[in-house]
This record gives structure tokens, sequence and C-alpha cells, in this order.
């Protein structure tokens, strides 16, 4: 399957959204550090597959992606796109030369009224859940809409889908007791009020990984949507 991406400057970093989003919430990293992004499978302008059901199957299109377009690079993920990012680089570490996670953590368990809200009672959870994704003092209308939009058009199938494989994805114990090491240069990135993958989740990568922390004041989960500046400063800082 050829996934749906947007490139502006060619740059090997491939940039991988979280749940019901789409590769719209890298514009500002696309615009300014470069590189592709994407649109996993059933998101923004890519196919579905409908086989799909983990983390796992995602990062399976992420490395055919990075194979046929560039070859190796870095992998950059946002919440479950951090998840399928880390699988990316277990899946195929030879196609990987680093891994930048943004607002994510080595496990992401849902909360379960968001999970069911998601399923049964799509509308008023996808408006719900913008109260959870952007820092209370993000007042850029527009920007919180196009996410809604991103969320509305993905529909409750996927947005189930991928909210499920976010609280199905576990690999903290294996981290913790070095079943399962890290061997690229990683970095984290979080916004100080991110309520739905809080600083501590970075922090874990930090202690046991020794990867890069990096917290952003006054952002929240759409952190690259929110501190843009802040957030390619630290990108480009890692990356070049
Ligand atoms: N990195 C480091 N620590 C983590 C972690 C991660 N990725 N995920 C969980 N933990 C920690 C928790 O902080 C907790 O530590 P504590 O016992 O010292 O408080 C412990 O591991 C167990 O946490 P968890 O497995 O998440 O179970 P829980 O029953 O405590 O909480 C939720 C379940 C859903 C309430 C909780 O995970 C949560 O609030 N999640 C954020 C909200 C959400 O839905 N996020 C969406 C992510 S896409």
């Amino acid at each position: 399957m050829t996934l749906s991406y947007l490139v502006k400057k060619e740059a090997p970093y491939v940039y991988i959204h979280g749940s019901g989003c789409s590769k719209n919430i890298w514009i500002h990293q696309i615009s300014e550090v470069g590189g592709y992004g994407i649109d996993l499978p059933g998101h923004g302008g890519s196919p579905d597959d409908e086989n799909i059901s983990s983390v796992e199957d995602y990062a399976k299109h992420v490395v055919d992606f990075i194979k046929t377009k560039i070859g190796k690079g870095y992998v950059i993920g946002h919440s479950l796109g951090g998840a399928v990012a880390q699988m990316t680089y277990l899946l195929s570490r030879d196609c990987v030369k680093g891994i930048v996670l943004v607002g994510s953590g080595a496990r992401l368990r849902v909360l379960p009224e968001i999970l069911w809200g998601f399923k049964n009672n799509f509308l008023s959870t996808a408006h719900k859940s913008i109260d959870f994704l952007f820092y209370k003092g993000f007042n850029e209308k527009e920007v919180i809409k196009e996410i809604l939009d991103d969320i509305l058009d993905c529909g409750s199938e996927i947005c189930f889908r991928d909210f499920n494989a976010c609280d199905k994805f576990d690999l903290l114990e294996k981290y913790k007791n070095k079943e399962i090491e890290i061997n690229v240069p990683m970095l984290c990135i979080v916004g100080n009020k991110d309520v739905l993958t809080p600083p501590k989740y970075a922090r874990f990568f930090g202690d046991v990984l020794g990867a890069k922390v990096e917290i952003i004041k006054d952002a929240g989960h759409m952190v690259m949507l929110e501190k843009p500046k802040e957030v390619n400063r630290v990108l480009i800082d890692f990356l070049t």
C-alpha cells in the first residue's frame, strides 16, 4: 500500500501522527525542519487496511514506507505514533537512525470512558477529547477545529481501533528488565501540562534508556502545534 504523505523539504525524517489524526498535525515541522509526514492507513489520504488491529500492524506499513522512500531515517511519532515509532525500530532496526517521541510512552493505557465513548458515543466523545488534547491556555480556534475535523473524518471505527491499539501497547516491563534495548539516539518531547501522556512517561525513557528528555512549558498533548518554535528548535538540535 502507498501511504499518503506530505514533504516540503526532503530530509530522512518520517513523522507519524497519533490516534484519529493525520499528517496535518506536523505541518510546522514538515515546513521548517523537513521530512515526510505520513498518514497511517485509514487516516487522512491513506487507504485503509482492514487487517490492522495493533501498533505492530501499523508499524509494518511504516517500515515499508521508510524502505521504499528513504532507505533509513529518523522516526518521529506523536502519542500512538510514538508507539508505532518504537515498534518500527523493533521490527526493522536497520532502517531506523534515531527515535523521537512526542507526547508518548512505553505504555499507553487509555481511560476506559474514552475507549467506550469512541465506540458508543462518538460525536460527543470527539468533542470532549479536545479538552484533554490542548492546554487550556491555547486558544487558536482554527487549529483546534482542524484537529476536531481530523478526528471526525477518521470516524468512530478508526478512532476506536487507534485507542484500543494504544491501550494494548505495553513495553514498560520489557524496557525495565532490559529484555528490549534501544541502541540509537532517542529524544522525548512532552508538554508540561500534558494530561494524556504526562512528563513521567517521557522521564521513564530518560531514566531507563538514557534518552534525552525535553519538557516544553505551557503546552499540552498537542505540543507540536501548541509550541511549534520550541519543538522545532529542540528537533533541529537533536537531528542535525
Ligand atoms: N511510563 C511510565 N510510567 C507509566 C507509564 C508510562 N508510559 N504508563 C503507566 N505508568 C505508571 C503509572 O503512572 C502508574 O504508576 P503509579 O502506580 O506509581 O501511579 C503505573 O505505571 C500503572 O499505571 P497504568 O498501567 O496506566 O494503570 P492505572 O490503573 O494506574 O491507570 C489509566 C490507567 C488509564 C487511568 C491511566 O493510564 C491514565 O490516566 N492514562 C492517561 C489517559 C489516557 O487515556 N491517555 C491516552 C493515551 S493515548
